[in-house]
Formats: C-alpha cells, structure tokens, sequence
C-alpha cells in the first residue's frame, strides 16, 4: 500500500519544511488537490504554487485536479513538476484524449470519479489510465465521512481491471480513509491510499506512517 498525504491538511504557511518533514519519515507520495471553485466549492493552489515547491521535494507529486475542463492546463501541470495527473471523468468532455495527453506529455495518468459516478464511464479507457482514483467522499473538503459504498465499488474496480488484463493499473481512495478502513480498501484491492485529517491531525509522520502500514496488512 502506498500512502499519499493531502497537504489540503497540511499547514500552507510551511510547505517547504512539511515537505521535507514527510520524506524524512519515509513518506513516497503526495497529494496535491487542485480546486478551482467550479468543479468543486472550495479554491486551493494550483499550478504556481507546485511549481514552487518542486524543489523543496523529491516526493512523487500526485496531483489531483477538481477543475473544470482540466484538458486546458495539462502542459503547465508537467512544467510544475507533475509526476501524476489525475482528471475527473465528469469534467473532461474527451477523457480518452485528455488521459492520452498527460501520457504524451510524460506523465502518469489518472481518471477519478465522484461517489455517485459509475465504473462503465471507464469501460472504454482502461488502456489509457495507470490509476483510477475511487472518490469516497464527495470533493471538495478535507475531514469528511467516508461513503461505505466505497469498498463494493473498490472491489467491482479491481475485477473490471483484472477481467481486462490490468491487474497492474492503480486503485486510489481518496476522502475519509483513516486507520479504520484502511485493512477494508485494501482487502478489497486499493493500491493507494490519500489521507489528510486522519494523518496531518496525528504526528509524528513517521508513526503515522507506520501506523497506516500496519493497518494495510
Ligand atoms: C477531497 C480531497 C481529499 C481530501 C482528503 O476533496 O480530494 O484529498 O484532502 O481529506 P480527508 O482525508 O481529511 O478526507
Ligand atoms: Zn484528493
């Protein structure tokens, strides 16, 4: 299991040093989650502010976009310092086109659905994607509820891909995973796994980190 941090629940005044704090705790990934007040209430960072902070890290920088018509930003996302670019389905009109862009472009790439979306919008795309990220919470705020749906929809998710020869691309769950539900998503094939109150609200890192792993197994 590999667990991406939300800095959506880190301190925004300290960045650079938080950064540094979770490689230092043996953090691999983080989640960076983009808002533009459209797609979703709620107005974050964007790409400036990324670009920004590349250096300060050499994390793997997951960057999930809740914006409308992401298609347009796609090149100023790798110039930032993008590792992985993930899209919603319900905010790209061409998603085949948008997920083989960020591929052109060098990137990782990732197709996410709200709640209430269904699989079958990827039936047609799955050779496209290197992650599908399982929304479990409805976007826009951190330290909401995970939807218990979640895990049936997880579950369906890994026996589509695995029925289409893709055991190898990644299941992400994003909103409301904490230790609880952890051992559930990944039994029920999550790779990935976001995390912002339930793991910024409990230092230090690296034993939240721990702590995570060991709910995994
Ligand atoms: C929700 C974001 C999540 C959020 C998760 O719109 O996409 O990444 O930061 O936060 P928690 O873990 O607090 O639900
Ligand atoms: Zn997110």
């Amino acid at each position: 299991m590999i667990l991406s941090p939300s800095l959506l629940s880190a301190d925004c005044g300290h960045l650079a040093e938080t950064l540094k704090n979770l490689e230092e705790a043996g953090v691999k990934w983080v989640h960076w989650d983009v808002m533009d007040g459209q797609f979703v209430p709620n107005i974050t960072f964007g790409q400036h502010v990324i670009k920004g902070l590349r250096p300060a890290s050499g994390l793997f920088f997951d960057v999930h976009l809740m914006i409308e018509s992401p298609e347009r930003y796609l090149a100023d996302f790798k110039a930032a310092g993008a590792d992985m670019l993930v899209v919603h389905a319900e905010a790209t009109v061409h998603l085949q086109r948008t997920l083989a862009e960020i591929r052109r472009l060098g990137m990782k790439a990732g197709a996410a659905l709200n709640p209430a979306t269904p699989l079958s919008v990827l039936d047609y795309v799955l050779d496209d994607l290197d992650m599908v990220l399982v929304m479990s919470v409805n976007p826009g705020f951190g330290g909401q509820k995970f939807l218990p749906a979640t895990l049936r929809k997880v579950a369906e998710l890994r026996a589509k891909l695995n029925d289409a020869g893709r055991s190898d691309c990644l299941i992400q769950v994003d909103g409301g995973v904490n230790l609880e539900n952890t051992g559930a998503l990944v039994q029920a094939g999550a790779n990935v796994l976001v995390s912002g109150s339930a793991f910024f609200g409990h230092p230090p890192f690296s034993e939240r980190l721990a702590a995570f792993t060991a709910a995994a197994c």
